[in-house]
């Protein structure tokens, strides 16, 4: 969504803001802006439409310089995409610059208040009335952490926004948090703000992150915070261990592609140190990170799961996990409704929340109502630091690197291995998983990377099949089992990237609607690999092929029938069942790809998609 960054310190601020937003450029755009502070203490403000690009022409032009510098890449949310509503936004007198993530949910109250006053607005946000209310109150309040600090109880909603002075004796941004992430990063004498640690890991590893009320005052020599009661308080530096590459593109096209390409390693890394033998040498797991979840060691009788997006397919692998292998009941809901509702939760069940970034406005509203009912809560999630990890009693962290992609491909599958590890740990505590049985799935995962590895080597006959549909005018994913929610993330990762319709579900399902879809032009992608309903799937796949429906099958090396039937096969390896949806997954990603690729789309930045949706 929008995109925050800051730096005070001995560099070029407008050209570190720059370095910044271009990291944050993936999260989703329509324009962006930089508030700069020169020797002087004079404020220089440059906005522009359309990529980072025109931004720094725009400041280049004016020659705009400054070591104390705001930026922001803005995903509109009040008033179209304009210079005029980009951020950062000022005052009245041209002293403080704004920039802001989040949505101000009282701004239309604020705004005719501040009217009244004489304030003039030059802008359809909600962001505006920061920028005048930190004038109405400077005064006051004597010093920009004082306005800060007192506009913060005027404002409803959710939000981030830093704010720079031009006429301070001290340099200085000050910052703050209420639901919107904000990352600082500490360097040798400069000091670095962002909304994503992507922005910031590139110069530093050292971040802290602010927790929901804090206030933070930033300096080149460090960082004073304060929280929400106004008092002085430490918070703990965190190391990143990303490394820098890993944000990058490393020689290919798109992030998306080369985060496809990330999975064997980011596979083999989720197990690696989680995976322990018995002394009969049987591969078993015990997660130290359950330990807060399971205190007294009772196992839940039930959990609930709320997620949204590619994380609310994970989630509906992880159900059939925990009933398949651990035997608890799990019911997964979509994170927008849960919240709304008033889901049945008993004191003795579990929560479970997956979420990529941690930072999900819906997800973590679903998590709070969980919490409000006092229900123990598992969090499984990429990002350290984040809202989410600090909420939830217990997280696991999937380490699978910074996912800059706007859909999600590694992030899932790691995503699915998390669930699968804790659902072992369960079934084994509970003895619903033999230790033989939990010893081969662990065996089938440990050579899960090769699989995977097989998988991306036959890319290029993958990208033959794409080309020959991807102009099909939709697309239909079949699977049944635990194929169904892979079908959803494949239908789901199609449509987002290359615009064409797609429709994901059940194989058995189709006889009752999805079935009229069926013509010549509309392609429709079976997940064929052995199931025990593989005869069932089978008989599905002739429906289709007798209406003359395109078939591109999915299916190990010597599948029956699929000659007659499918106009396209990609052969994957042979795993387990439980494995399965790992490796026709990156088929599903490949396909995806490969369809948005051949039809020219932006596919790192799907239109009018963000990779983090931190409002709602
Ligand atoms: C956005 C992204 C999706 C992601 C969803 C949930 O819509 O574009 O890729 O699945 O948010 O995000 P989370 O960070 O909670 O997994």
């Amino acid at each position: 969504m929008c995109g925050i960054v800051g730096y005070i310190g001995f560099r070029s601020g407008v050209a570190e803001c720059l370095r910044g937003l271009e990291r944050l450029e993936y999260r989703g755009y329509d324009s962006s802006g930089v508030a700069a502070i020169d020797t002087q203490g004079a404020l220089a403000v440059r906005r522009a439409v359309g990529g980072v690009a025109n931004l720094s022409q725009s400041l280049e032009e004016a020659g705009v310089v400054g070591k104390t510098a705001i930026g922001h890449t803005r995903w509109a949310t009040h008033g179209e995409p304009s210079e005029q509503n980009a951020h950062p936004h000022v005052d009245c007198t041209g002293r403080f610059a704004v920039v802001h993530n989040g949505i101000i949910e009282n701004h239309a109250a604020l705004r005719a208040e501040l009217k009244l006053k004489g304030h003039k607005f030059r802008s359809d946000t909600d962001t505006e009335v920061i920028a005048h209310l930190v004038e109405e109150t400077f005064e006051d309040a004597g010093t920009l952490l004082g306005a800060v600090q007192q506009v913060v109880e005027r404002l409803r909603g959710t939000f981030g926004f830093a704010v720079v002075y031009s006429e301070g004796e001290d340099k200085e941004i000050v910052t703050t948090r209420s639901g919107s992430p904000l990352v600082i990063g500490l360097g040798d004498d400069e000091v670095f703000l962002a909304s994503d640690v992507v922005a910031v890991m590139e110069r530093t590893r050292r971040v802290l992150f602010l927790e929901d009320g804090d206030v933070a005052v930033l300096r080149p020599d460090g960082v004073t915070f304060y929280d929400q009661a106004g008092a002085q308080v430490e918070r703990d530096v965190t190391e990143i261990d990303w490394s820098a590459e890993a944000a990058e593109r490393g020689g290919f096209e798109h992030f998306m592609r080369k985060e496809i390409g990330d999975q064997p390693g980011t596979v083999e890394r989720i197990g690696s140190g989680r995976i322990l033998f018995d002394h009969k040498g049987r591969r078993r797991v015990e997660l130290s990170e359950l330990d807060a979840l399971l205190e007294g060691g009772t196992v839940p009788s039930r959990i609930a799961a709320a997620a949204c997006g590619t994380s609310y397919h994970a989630s509906l692998v992880a159900k059939w996990y925990l009933e398949r292998l651990a035997k608890i009941p799990t019911d997964v809901f979509i994170a927008s409704e849960f919240r709304y509702e008033e889901p049945l939760l008993g004191q003795t069940d579990a929560f479970l929340s997956i979420s990529q970034s941690g930072e999900t406005a819906d997800t973590l509203a679903s998590l709070a109502l969980a919490r409000e009912t006092k229900l123990a809560s598992l969090a499984i999630c990429n990002v350290i630091g984040s809202r989410l990890t600090r909420e939830a009693d217990a997280t696991f962290l999937t380490q699978a690197g910074p996912e800059v992609g706007v859909a999600s491909t590694k992030a899932f599958t790691s995503q699915v291995i998390a669930s699968l590890l804790v659902a072992l740990d369960l079934g084994l505590r509970r003895g619903s998983v033999s230790h033989d049985e939990a010893d081969a799935i662990l065996a089938g995962l440990e050579r899960l990377p090769t699989d995977i590895e097989r998988v991306l080597d036959d890319e290029a006959h993958i990208e033959a099949v794409a080309r020959r549909h991807a102009n099909a005018r939709a697309f239909l994913f079949l699977g049944r089992g635990v194929q169904v929610p892979v079908a959803l993330e494949g239908a789901l990762k199609l449509k987002e990237i290359s615009y064409t319709p797609a429709e994901g579900g059940a194989a058995g399902e189709i006889k009752h609607g999805p079935i009229a879809l069926i013509d010549p032009e509309v392609s429709t992608i079976f997940l064929a690999t052995p199931s025990p309903t593989h005869r069932k799937l089978m008989a599905n796949m002739s429906a289709i092929a007798a209406r003359k429906g395109p078939v591109i099958a999915i299916a190990t090396p010597g599948t029956r029938g699929l000659d007659t039937l499918a106009q396209d096969v990609i052969h994957v390896p042979h795993v387990r069942y439980e494995l399965q949806p790992l490796v026709n997954t990156v088929v599903l990603q490949l396909l995806g790809y490969h369809v948005a690729r051949t039809l020219g789309r932006e596919i790192d930045k799907p239109r009018n998609l963000a990779k983090s949706v931190t409002v709602e």
